[in-house]
């Protein structure tokens, strides 16, 4: 057993290098260059997070590999390389950017592959669940910005590999990907071994709003101070820091509201208008929320934050949660 998690991440180390050497030195991988670079993204970057180019050919990466003496068993186990009919085989990546994912001793354990041309799909391929590769379990960036982490005690989650690109390439050292919204409980619990207190940062759409709420609660139950970065609609970290810089960034997370204060602002924008009709009611559904939130320190002190924000009288706002409380019993 011990055996074949050893093989693989000797083929993943060694396949990571095949597709690194091909983005920088061959000419078949100059399209992947110009797009990293068309991003932002330069040599440095691509030497930094070991990014790679995975050829347009069925067996590349599978003569390579078999050329340095893996067995198939470990090519399909890997997920480097796919089983066909007919005892075939073919590479799984196929022109592709290619992201090595590693786990927190910087061993790889799998890849992210990105298409170039945007009518390509899916527009990310994962490796597959493998011996040494579990997608709940890993944060993408946790070995390059571990440190970075634990200096401030903190930690930027956000969705995906160029998020975290670029906030190191702009100073920004502590963050980390979930590859995704659906942020894990095992993500959670891995982060809180290094930090006290998580921004989350997710895209500003549908996907990444929802995921924001489901995730915040899994960091709060896994022990994590949670605050949320409310970046402009549309833009996700990497776009927002490439057009504002890091200092920007460094703005939204003074100003980046706890989960609470979150959830009273989701309110606040359900009840737009700012009319007086309008600002009662959205002082109702956060007298309604508030009422759920069993420390009455705690309580206390949102109550004055709903009151500032709905620009009703603290008074009335208590008025109306003890109306809540009696109702309750
Ligand atoms: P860019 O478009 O390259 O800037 O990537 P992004 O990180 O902004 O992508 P997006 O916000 O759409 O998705 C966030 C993350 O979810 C990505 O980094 C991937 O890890 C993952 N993801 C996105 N699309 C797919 C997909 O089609 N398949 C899989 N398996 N994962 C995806
Ligand atoms: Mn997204
Ligand atoms: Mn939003
Ligand atoms: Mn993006
Ligand atoms: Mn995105």
């Amino acid at each position: 057993k011990m055996k074949l998690r050893e093989a693989i991440f000797s083929a993943n180390n060694l396949a990571s290098k095949f597709y690194n050497y091909l983005l920088l030195n061959n000419d078949i991988a100059s399209k992947a260059k110009e797009y990293l670079n068309d991003r932002g993204f330069n040599e440095e970057d691509i030497k930094k997070f070991n990014l790679g180019y995975a050829p347009d050919s069925w067996r590349g990466l599978y003569n390579f590999l078999s050329d340095k003496g893996f067995n198939q068993e470990v090519l399909i186990k890997s997920g480097l390389v796919v089983a066909g009919k007919n005892n075939s085989y073919y590479d799984r990546f196929r022109d592709r950017v290619i992201f090595p994912i590693y786990n927190v001793r910087s061993e790889v354990i799998g890849f992210g592959g990105r298409v170039i041309d945007p009518e390509d799909f899916p527009k990310y391929l994962n490796s597959p669940e493998s011996p040494v590769f579990s997608k709940k379990k890993l944060l993408y960036g946790l070995n390059i910005s571990k440190e970075g982490i634990q200096d401030k005690n903190e930690a930027v989650i956000v969705e995906g590999y160029t998020d975290v690109l670029t906030a190191h390439k702009f100073g920004l050292t502590n963050f980390v990907a979930s590859l995704g919204t659906a942020l894990t409980r095992e993500q959670a619990n891995l982060l809180k071994r290094y930090c006290d207190k998580v921004y989350i940062a997710y895209d500003a759409d549908t996907a990444g709003d929802k995921a924001t709420l489901r995730g915040l609660e899994i960091l709060r139950q896994a022990g994590l101070d949670v605050a949320i970065i409310e970046l402009p609609q549309d833009l996700d970290p990497d776009d927002y820091i490439k057009n504002k810089g890091s200092d920007a960034f460094i703005e939204l997370e003074s100003k980046a509201p706890d989960l609470i204060e979150y959830r009273i602002d989701l309110i606040m924008e359900k009840y737009q208008d700012q009319s007086a009709n309008s600002r009662l009611k959205a002082a109702q559904a956060g007298v309604d929320f508030l009422a759920t939130i069993k420390d009455e320190l705690t309580q206390d002190a949102y109550a004055k934050v709903l009151a500032e924000k709905t620009e009703i009288g603290y008074e009335e706002i208590k008025n109306k949660m003890q109306k809540v409380k009696k109702e309750k019993k």
